[in-house]
């Protein structure tokens, strides 16, 4: 699975469906090879929160467009010791906003926008090399990473679990942080936000050929992140430079 060039520093790209645990798996990878971690989702849920905060009609695909090509994006280590690289826009962080209630429903009208997937997707490339070279590696989550970001990425995985399952974690993460929770709700949404990534026209979420499926359903998130290390190992000693 490896086909990595040395000196050119290792992609690791992780894509599946809302609620799988990708950013959760990718952050516990990363930690433990010493590389950086991009979740891609926040740029097109931090380009929906702009969006929403100028009063633009999502749906109108230029206005969009020129709003992402007007911002100035920015990706720097918080919290985590540098692992992860959370997105800035206009010198600000996001983290909070972007997890708003608005931009989980609308996020998939910016993530519809042809123009703004080339544009985020260029970006994400760059990114990716350039950290890749910085750091010995990356791993990047999304939607579409195995399968248009990064074609060539020297490790593909498609994590799934089925859509009741990823219910449930959530319902018990809200429980936990003790919010309020409908678990009914909360699996209308998954099922909602499914069907908008694998019906849209650009870029849809698919599995990859060449990608190796995790179904998740009934493992820990720690059990999927040492199935992936162990694999990336076993490759690296038949033939790859992973340490
Ligand atoms: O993973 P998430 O829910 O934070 O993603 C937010 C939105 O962006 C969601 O509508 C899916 C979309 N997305 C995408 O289309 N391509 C990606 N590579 C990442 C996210």
């Amino acid at each position: 699975m490896t086909k990595h060039k040395p000196g050119q520093g290792l992609v690791i790209a992780i894509d599946g469906p809302a609620g799988v645990g990708k950013s959760t798996v990718g952050g516990l990878v990363a930690k433990s090879l010493g590389y950086k971690f991009i979740n891609t989702g926040e740029m097109y849920r931090a380009l929906t929160w702009k969006g929403l905060e100028r009063g633009l009609d999502l749906n109108d695909h230029a206005a969009v467009l020129a709003l992402a090509k007007s911002l100035s994006w920015e990706f720097k280590p918080v919290e985590d010791g540098g692992t992860t690289l959370k997105t800035f826009i206009d010198g600000s962080g996001v983290t909070m906003q972007i997890r708003e209630e608005r931009v989980s429903v609308n996020s998939s009208l910016v993530a519809g926008n042809p123009g703004v997937r080339r544009f985020l997707s260029k970006l994400q490339r760059e990114l990716g090399v350039n950290k890749a070279r910085e750091a010995g590696g990356i791993v990047m989550e999304g939607r579409d990473i195995t399968t248009n970001v990064f074609p060539d990425a020297d490790v593909k995985i498609y994590l799934d679990a089925s859509p009741e399952e990823r219910a449930d974690r959530r319902y018990r993460q809200l429980k936990a942080a003790d919010q309020e929770a409908d678990r009914d709700k909360i699996l209308a949404a998954i099922l909602k936000r499914d069907l908008n990534d694998l019906k849209r026209e650009i870029n849809p979420l698919k599995q990859a050929p060449d990608a190796l499926l995790i179904d998740s359903t009934s493992l820990t998130l720690r059990q999927v992140a040492d199935k992936i290390l162990r694999r990336i190992r076993r490759d690296a000693r038949r033939g790859g430079d992973v340490q």
